[in-house]
């Protein structure tokens, strides 16, 4: 079996001595242009040159969960894509979104400038009750999600394409719900894929739906939400803060009005990290099941475009 690896960011060395180490028999190589043909693929935002030049692979395994980079390209008819189910990201997503949902409904930031100021004074408690959180995207992640969420008993909502049953979230299903889901979302967490459906979701309009004093998560794409919108319904009030780990455009460029917005947190693209070895295991679990020709899980589908 021959393996070429083609990831941008990515230091290669340790994922192509991991991919040995898990398959000693397999010939692991570095993709250049020119490299000999190979069976499977480890991708990430590879060039389109790489997909021109490998039109006989079997399988390009995304080392993400988002493949919309990927999708973007011309991939030869019979090559599946894979992407990365779960792998460990589901567990720090959850994290991350607990944790920025918690910081703003305890009000820590609030507590920390006056415990700088060596004030020590109290807040009212606020009623979990009052801040509702909706899902956006019931996948593998946002499943993840809304289950964290319900564990602190905010009330949790969610939406999907197809309809969903999940203890403790209120699941709402298709654009003729979407109106209904937002209406009762003051938290709203983003954890769509990016396709031509969902791009630029997150606008004035959808926006403005969600209850006064909204707060956005958006740990998905920076294409899904219009960053011009979203500084306009801070200024009116609408939304009162954001936590935002994706951009239109990373790094986020400087001076960008993000960076020294009071109201919005900017992390860089680090909600989910890709775990070296969890991942690998996964790729190289599904490479030796399809040798099998078994079924393997997270194949993309190209229709609906994740
Ligand atoms: P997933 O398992 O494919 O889940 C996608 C969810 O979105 C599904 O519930 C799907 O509905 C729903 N959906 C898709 N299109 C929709 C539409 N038009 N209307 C309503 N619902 C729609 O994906 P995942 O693994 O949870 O990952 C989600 C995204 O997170 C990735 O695509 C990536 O962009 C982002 N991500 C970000 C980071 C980071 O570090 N910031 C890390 C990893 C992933 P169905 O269930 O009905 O199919
Ligand atoms: C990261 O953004 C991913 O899609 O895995």
């Amino acid at each position: 079996m021959r393996i070429t690896f083609c990831c941008a960011d990515t230091k290669p060395e340790p994922w192509l001595a991991a991919l040995r180490r898990a398959l000693p028999q397999a010939d692991v190589s570095l993709w250049h242009s020119g490299a000999p043909a190979a069976d499977y693929a480890v991708v990430w935002a590879p060039p389109q040159v790489f997909f021109d030049e490998q039109p006989q692979l079997k399988a390009a395994f995304n080392i993400g969960a988002g493949v919309d980079a990927l999708l973007a390209l011309k991939v030869p008819a019979h090559t599946r894509l894979v992407r990365l189910d779960d792998a460990g990201m589901s567990v720090q997503m959850a994290e991350y979104v607990c944790h920025a949902l918690i910081r703003h409904t305890r009000e820590f930031d609030a507590y920390e400038a006056d415990t700088r100021a060596q004030n020590w004074s109290f807040r009212k408690p606020l009623d979990r009750a009052d801040f509702p959180v909706g899902v956006l995207g019931l996948g593998v992640l946002g499943a993840r999600v809304a289950q964290a969420v319900a564990q602190f008993e905010f009330p949790v909502l969610g939406w999907s394409r197809s309809a969903k049953h999940m203890a403790g979230v209120q699941c709402f299903s298709g654009a003729q719900e979407l109106k209904q889901f937002l209406s009762k979302t003051r938290v709203l967490v983003n954890l769509l894929p990016l396709t031509p459906e969902t791009e630029n979701i997150l606008n004035r309009d959808t926006l403005s739906q969600l209850q006064s004093g909204a707060y956005l998560i958006n740990v998905a794409r920076g294409r899904h939400l219009v960053e011009e919108d979203l500084l306009a319904l801070l200024d009116s009030g609408h939304v009162a803060g954001a936590t935002l780990d994706v951009f239109r455009t990373e790094p986020l460029p400087a001076g960008h009005p993000f960076w020294t917005h009071p109201r919005i947190t900017v992390t860089p693209h680090t909600s989910a990290r890709t775990l070296r070895s969890e991942s690998i295991a996964q790729i190289v679990g599904k490479m030796q099941a399809m040798e099998r020709g078994e079924p393997v899980a997270g194949v993309v589908d190209l229709v609906r475009g994740y």
